[in-house]
């Protein structure tokens, strides 16, 4: 009896830590690892795209689905999840239920570099500095003009942000995007700023 209890313990843990490598290695593969955002970020970005309820927002990497949750439940948007991970779809599909948001949200098990956007007004990325170049140059002709990008932590370098948090590390760009970097933002910042005396 105390061997089949044991036997039971010691496949179920071996289940839940295939299970976790699969969570963490899946999106490592595909060069975007796991790594949630915190609320008051995401928060910040949605609030500085100024998302509204009549609206549709991505978030391109949906991971476990905090931010089409907080899209929907805070901002009354409507959310759409792209995400390549099946564990992270399941996690994502369960939150949202959970939530009470599923009826505004969609998860699409695809990759956010084929995904169709043309129906996005917001977009969300959590990206990394390796995906950042890649994922702008993928943008590029699939938003519609008025369209707006949130990115976290990384700029999209060659597009200059229309507006950005220093402190949550959130940019902002306005579709069709300006040429230029956070650098040309910030010497238009300093340029637009009222000189004193
Ligand atoms: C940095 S996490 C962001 C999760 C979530 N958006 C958040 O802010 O908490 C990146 C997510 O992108 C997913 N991912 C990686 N490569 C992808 C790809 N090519 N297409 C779609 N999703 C991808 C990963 O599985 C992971 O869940």
């Amino acid at each position: 009896m105390m061997q089949t209890i044991l036997l039971i313990l010691l496949f179920l843990a071996a289940a839940a830590s295939i299970v976790y490598g699969l969570w963490l290695l899946i999106p490592i593969l595909y060069g975007l690892p796991w790594v949630p955002t915190n609320p008051r970020r995401i928060r910040r970005a949605l609030q500085l795209a100024q998302l509204r309820p009549d609206e549709v927002v991505y978030d391109l990497g949906a991971g476990d689905g905090r931010v089409l949750v907080m899209a929907a439940r805070e901002f009354g948007a409507r959310a759409v999840g792209i995400e390549i991970s099946p564990l992270q779809c399941c996690a994502a599909w369960l939150n949202t239920r959970f939530s009470g948001v599923g009826g505004r949200v969609t998860i699409h098990w695809r990759s956010i570099y084929t995904s169709d956007l043309a129906n996005a007004d917001v977009v969300f990325a959590h990206t990394t500095a390796a995906q950042a170049p890649r994922l702008r140059v993928s943008l590029e002709g699939r938003l519609h003009p008025g369209a707006r990008v949130v990115t976290i932590l990384y700029d999209l370098e060659g597009w200059q942000p229309q507006d950005m948090d220093d402190r949550e590390m959130v940019f902002l760009y306005h579709m069709p995007p300006t040429p230029g970097g956070v650098s040309s933002y910030q010497l238009q910042r300093y340029l637009d700023k009222p000189k004193s005396g």
